[in-house]
């Protein structure tokens, strides 16, 4: 497995508010480099495999259609200790409790609608990233 690596979407509020630029500008300044990057949109099928991990949870219904109800960017990133320092630069779940300068602290809104996602595990980012892109995507 790859452990310098992590996976990351920018998810519906922040594509429909217009701040994919802004937020991929945060992640490269931060030397974060992008292997594999694409426009695309999940299925209600494909969300409730992508979060089958949380489908006990009182909020899964709220997620997969929220997940799925417009475009979204996924990425695969790589840098050092990848993983821990993305979820450092995205800040906490629930944007009220994200430390300022984070993405979530800026273009958050809600604990649903917060932006983007982080994998939280090496183990994670490779299921995560082999989710949305094939070995011939990843540069
Ligand atoms: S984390 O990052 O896994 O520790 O966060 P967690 O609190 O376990 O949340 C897992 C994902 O569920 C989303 N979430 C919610 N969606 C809708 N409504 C509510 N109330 C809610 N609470 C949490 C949260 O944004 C996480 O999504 P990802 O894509 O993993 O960031």
């Amino acid at each position: 497995m790859i452990t310098n690596r992590t996976f990351t979407m920018i998810k519906p509020d922040a594509v429909a508010n217009g701040h994919i630029g802004n937020i991929l500008a945060m992640i490269t300044n931060a030397g974060f480099r992008i292997v594999s990057l694409k426009l695309t949109q999940l299925t209600v099928t494909d969300a409730q495999a992508f979060y089958a991990v949380h489908a006990a949870r009182p909020f899964y219904g709220e997620l997969v259609e929220f997940m799925s109800c417009g475009p979204i960017v996924a990425a695969i990133l790589e840098k050092e200790n990848a993983v821990l320092d993305f979820r450092t630069l995205i800040g906490a779940t629930n944007p009220a409790d994200a430390a300022e300068g984070t993405i979530r602290k800026l273009y958050a809104t809600s604990m649903g609608e917060n932006a983007v996602h982080g994998s939280d595990s090496d183990e994670n980012a490779a299921i995560e990233s082999a989710f949305h892109f094939s070995g011939r995507e990843q540069f």
